[in-house]
């Protein structure tokens, strides 16, 4: 090999080969699987106010402390979630009343928003059980796979949306793309329902971005399901996997109309604790997906003590109504231990409420579920995944919370 030919390959492939695997490697070990390493760390509390007074009553929880947090979780970590607009449009745009033969039926709609003369549709697919003869509980997917994992012809069945099981258990099920409403990229994120309806957010340090637009378009969904009479809009139910769950959870946070909210291995900014140090940090999230979140939370990147939340105060915000938490024994990433002592945390507010919750202390083991009044769990064994495994327990949750509460 010539010499110049040599030191080119030396400065032009090898060095900087090297050098991206050198940061690779650093990004891999960036995050910490040794439980003995996960740290001691102190919470926020839950149930004192800004001001240093505590919060001993459902009143004092609704009208000062809930508002409180919510506004804390606008402004550091998912941005605001814009409430209006100047109109919304729903239009079946297709209908099959003998859908999965003849045990549902399919309905597609258009749901369009407008605001300052700008639109954005978000095409909502549902199936409705036949069967049953009054309003149905909706089970509502907040879906980052795309639409071909919700194939309403049903040749191709997708265990993330098993439809056919949730037919058969008698509730209706729903899912929308969340790319209708915000890509998934780090470039287009702003090419949906953040440069049309609100480019103003774009500006702001808490300002909306993709996590907080999905969640805005699940909202936007049930808005619909209070028009059609075939559907219980007291019982919708929105599921989502990953960082559909971590928007799943923000939008049962916020929006009450929602019954039970269920996130599904949502992790971190999602249902697991941020400060315990384990699997994915907010300084990898926010580096690696900065779009999901408003401006301001890369501040706590690596700062996490700095956080004046933390997510058992997300899962707090959505009591009285019933939160269902689900993670998977390999998806280490997503923190199985720091997701269920999120849970425990919310607690508290759940018990000023009156319910008798009671979660065992330990992480129950693994493919067993803990039903408590108004909150769950279940560590599912295998990968990072929303199964039809993790779908039968979701749906036991729902049956035994429906039931109690029709008491
Ligand atoms: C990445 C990301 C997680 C996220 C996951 C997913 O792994 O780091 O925070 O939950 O993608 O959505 O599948």
């Amino acid at each position: 090999m010539p010499g110049y030919f040599k030191s080119s390959f030396l400065i032009r492939i090898y060095l900087p080969t090297c050098f991206v695997l050198l940061a690779l490697l650093q990004t891999i070990h960036a995050q910490n699987y040794d439980e003995a390493k996960a740290g001691t760390f102190t919470l926020p509390e839950l149930l004192v106010t800004q001001d240093g007074r505590k919060v001993t009553t459902i009143e004092q929880w609704e009208q000062i402390r809930r508002p409180e947090i919510l506004k804390l979780f606008e402004d550091n970590v998912y941005g605001q979630v814009p409430k209006d607009f100047d109109n919304i449009s729903f239009e079946i745009t297709n209908e099959d009343k003998k859908a999965m033969d003849g045990k549902a039926t399919l309905k597609q709609v258009a749901i369009t928003v407008f605001r300052n003369q700008k639109s954005v549709t978000i095409n909502l697919i549902i199936f409705i059980p036949n069967r049953v003869k009054h309003p149905v509980p909706v089970f509502l997917v907040l879906n980052h796979r795309g639409i071909k994992t919700m194939d309403i012809t049903r040749q191709n069945k997708d265990d993330f949306w098993p439809s056919e099981e949730v037919i058969e258990a008698g509730y209706a099920i729903a899912g929308f793309d969340v790319k209708d409403i915000a890509p998934d990229d780090k470039e287009k994120f702003s090419e949906g329902v953040l440069g049309r309806l609100y480019p103003e957010q774009r500006a702001m340090d808490n300002g909306m971005r993709a996590l907080g637009a999905w969640s805005w378009g699940a909202s936007r969904c049930i808005d619909y399901f209070e028009t059609n009479r075939a559907i219980d809009a007291w019982k919708v139910i929105t599921v989502g996997h990953s960082r559909g769950g971590k928007a799943s959870l923000w939008c049962g946070a916020q929006d009450q109309r929602v019954a039970i909210t269920i996130s599904n291995e949502s992790g971190n900014s999602g249902a697991a604790l941020s400060r315990r140090n384990y699997g994915e940090t907010v300084a990898l999230i926010v580096k690696n997906f900065p779009y999901w979140f408003c401006r301001n939370y890369r501040k706590y990147a690596g700062n996490e003590d700095k956080l004046p939340i933390d997510q058992h105060e997300l899962l707090a915000l959505i009591a009285p109504r019933a939160v269902y938490v689900a993670a998977a024994g390999s998806d280490l990433w997503a923190d199985p231990k720091g997701q269920y002592l999120a849970l425990q945390e919310s607690q508290p507010v759940y018990r000023l409420y009156g319910f008798k919750t009671g979660l065992p202390k330990e992480m129950p083991v693994v493919d067993k579920q803990v039903i408590r009044p108004c909150m769950g769990f279940h560590i599912r064994e295998g990968k990072h995944d929303m199964t039809l495994l993790d779908w039968q327990q979701f749906i036991r949750f729902a049956d035994s919370y429906f039931k109690r509460k029709q008491r």
